[in-house]
């Protein structure tokens, strides 16, 4: 899988895994001094779910161009980033972010998965290491629907996070205002509080072929 950020496996796997968690919601004073205590609020926990990868491929953070034959899969590119801090908003660096996802047809790679074809170019899944920022990044394509009716799934993206090679994180990432969030049996199952913490913010629209960029922070305890 071609890497954006040349992220290869023994490297991986010799770095020792710092976690860190950062943050993005600096609480701000109304003079807009950043307080010394600024809280980041934790992520809300979500179920790994059914189809967490059997069998990976190659590690990487591009699952857009990370399938076979280096070919763009079905749909729409989208970046995913964000920043990953402690309850303090301290950026944790060295924090490896998995992802896994459907694709544009809403099918897993997954002997459990969806019936009908997969997609031979998209990757489904990849992992990141955050850097000294605690900042991690993938380029994939926006989720397929999939369910319905009472197990509909919104668009989502399943997230582990792991410090020091110790799981830290089970979530998933929501996309903003979707249509389908309401009827969404997860994610409405999240308690108003912290549902905040399991949405995307969409950064910048696809204009100029760009893709749609959306911010994704992470914090953990
Ligand atoms: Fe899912």
């Amino acid at each position: 899988m071609k890497n954006l950020d040349r992220i290869s496996r023994r490297g991986l796997l010799g770095t020792s895994l710092v976690l860190v968690p950062a943050a993005l919601a600096a609480t701000l004073s109304p003079a807009g001094t950043a307080l010394a205590d600024a809280l980041c609020a934790l992520t809300s926990p979500q179920g790994e779910g059914p189809f967490y990868p059997a069998r990976f491929g190659k590690p990487g953070n591009d699952l857009f161009l990370g399938g076979a034959g280096g070919k763009p899969p079905d749909g729409d590119a989208i970046v995913v980033s964000g920043k990953v801090t402690d309850a303090k908003c301290r950026p944790a660096a060295g924090v490896l972010v998995e992802i896994w996802q459907a694709d544009r047809q809403g099918r897993y790679q997954h002997p459990r998965g969806q019936a009908g074809p997969r997609d031979p170019h998209f990757a489904y899944w990849g992992m990141a290491l955050t850097d000294a920022k605690g900042v991690y990044r993938f380029r994939t394509i926006f989720p397929g629907a999939y369910g319905g009716g009472s197990f509909q799934r919104t668009p989502h993206i399943h997230v582990k996070v792991r410090q020091n090679g110790r799981l830290v994180l089970t979530t998933q990432m929501y996309f903003p205002g979707h249509p389908l969030n309401s009827q969404d049996f997860l994610f409405s199952g999240v308690p108003s509080a912290e549902r905040h913490t399991v949405i995307a913010v969409e950064e910048r629209g696809g204009g100029s072929g760009a893709p749609t960029a959306f911010r994704f922070d992470i914090a953990v305890s």
